[in-house]
């Protein structure tokens, strides 16, 4: 094969074709991964592999705390690049942004506070009203 993996590119619709224990692909950092001969071999089964297929398995690779070892497998099964963002915004699913995986919520959250920041004003006037009130009655 003399296909150059590094200039390969994979969209979520394309990892997601790959979500079979004869195919899969896993997508970690922004990388994409064939693990369809590893599954057999991976100390923590199978099914946990193919619990994270067609979405970003950063998280969950990392959450393990995987070892040097595990990291150094991962180089001769890479394939390719993964190309723009998670667009799939089911709960629980990463959105790649420039600071890494973020889960949706997050972003959304995030989007709709900065959406809103214009609202503290709504709060200051009326009790710069209020206190003004109160200051006028106790002079009375
Ligand atoms: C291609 C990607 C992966 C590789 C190369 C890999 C490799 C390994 C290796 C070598 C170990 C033994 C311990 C270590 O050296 O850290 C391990 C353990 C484990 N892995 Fe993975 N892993 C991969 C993906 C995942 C994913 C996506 C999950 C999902 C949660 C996962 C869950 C686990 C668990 C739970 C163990 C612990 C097994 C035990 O000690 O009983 N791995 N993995």
């Amino acid at each position: 094969m003399s296909s150059d993996a590094s200039k390969t590119t994979f969209t979520l619709e394309q990892l997601k074709l790959h979500s079979q224990s004869d195919d899969c692909y896993l997508l970690l950092h922004g990388k994409v991964y064939n693990v369809t001969e590893f599954l057999d071999e991976h100390p923590g089964g199978d099914e946990v592999i193919l619990a994270e297929t067609g979405k970003d398995s950063t998280e969950a690779f990392e959450d393990v705390g995987h070892s040097d070892e595990a990291r150094e497998l991962l180089e001769k099964m890479f394939v390719g690049n993964f190309e723009g963002t998670v667009t799939d915004d089911k709960p629980g699913t990463k959105v790649l942004t420039p600071n890494g995986p973020v889960p949706v919520e997050e972003v959304k959250a995030k989007a709709k506070e900065a959406a809103s920041s214009g609202s503290s004003i709504s709060y200051f006037l009326p009790i710069t009203f209020f206190v003004g009130y109160l200051a006028w009655r106790y002079f009375q």
